[in-house]
């Protein structure tokens, strides 16, 4: 198959899919959440987690003040959370009131943690940088919420009882089957 050149990234779906987060903050009252597919792991020790958010986002300025930011990942079945979460400002509505989202206590912040989530992070604020249109946040980890059993004995997600939600593109969501999985020893990859 042929290849094309682009000038442009277009909807820049190209490098979906990607597991979408769901970044949540509290002031106060005042907890909001939203989703975001533009996010990494940025560093080991200390733990560092980047998220980039529009500063037309509510959640944008609530970060800000708040000092500290929960990202939150959910199952497929729960996409929809993250579709009206991701369709619908803080400005407007209380999310987590018309949405019904449920919340399990954080521990060292006070950042809104999703009870559907299977992991959750919460963040220290500890820097952000003004990218092109969007602010890339650098939050700390400080607690990590994970749902018994998500992970397999070597730390991964285990694939047969969480089904991440991941983000294609244009409000379509897939999922990592386990049956796609494949070891590749890169010890045996790179002989020779
Ligand atoms: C799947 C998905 C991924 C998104 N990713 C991002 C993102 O990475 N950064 C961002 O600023 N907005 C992203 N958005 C848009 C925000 O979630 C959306 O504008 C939301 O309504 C903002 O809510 P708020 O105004 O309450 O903060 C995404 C939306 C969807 C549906």
């Amino acid at each position: 198959m042929g290849k094309v050149c682009i000038e442009g990234v277009g909807k820049f779906y190209q490098h979906y899919p990607s597991v979408v987060a769901v970044v949540t903050a509290r002031i106060g009252e005042k907890a909001n959440a939203m989703a975001a597919a533009w996010h990494s792991a940025l560093s080991f020790e200390p733990p560092l987690y980047g998220v980039a958010i529009s500063p037309k986002r509510f959640t944008h300025d609530l970060v800000l003040e708040a000092g500290e930011f929960g990202v939150n990942f959910l199952p497929l079945e729960k996409a929809g959370v993250i579709a009206a979460v991701g369709g619908s400002t803080g400005r407007e509505v209380d999310k987590f009131e018309v949405f019904k989202i449920a919340e399990d206590k954080p521990v060292l912040t006070s950042v809104p943690i999703l009870a559907e989530a299977y992991a959750a992070y919460e963040c220290k604020l500890v820097s952000h940088h003004i990218f092109g249109d969007h602010t890339w946040f650098v939050g700390e980890i400080v607690m990590v919420h994970l749902v018994e059993g998500a992970l397999t004995d070597e730390g991964m997600l285990d694939l047969s009882s969480v089904k991440p939600a991941m983000y294609l593109g244009a409000d379509r969501y897939v999922t990592a089957w386990c049956e796609s999985l494949c070891y590749l020893d890169r010890k045996a990859w790179t002989k020779g």
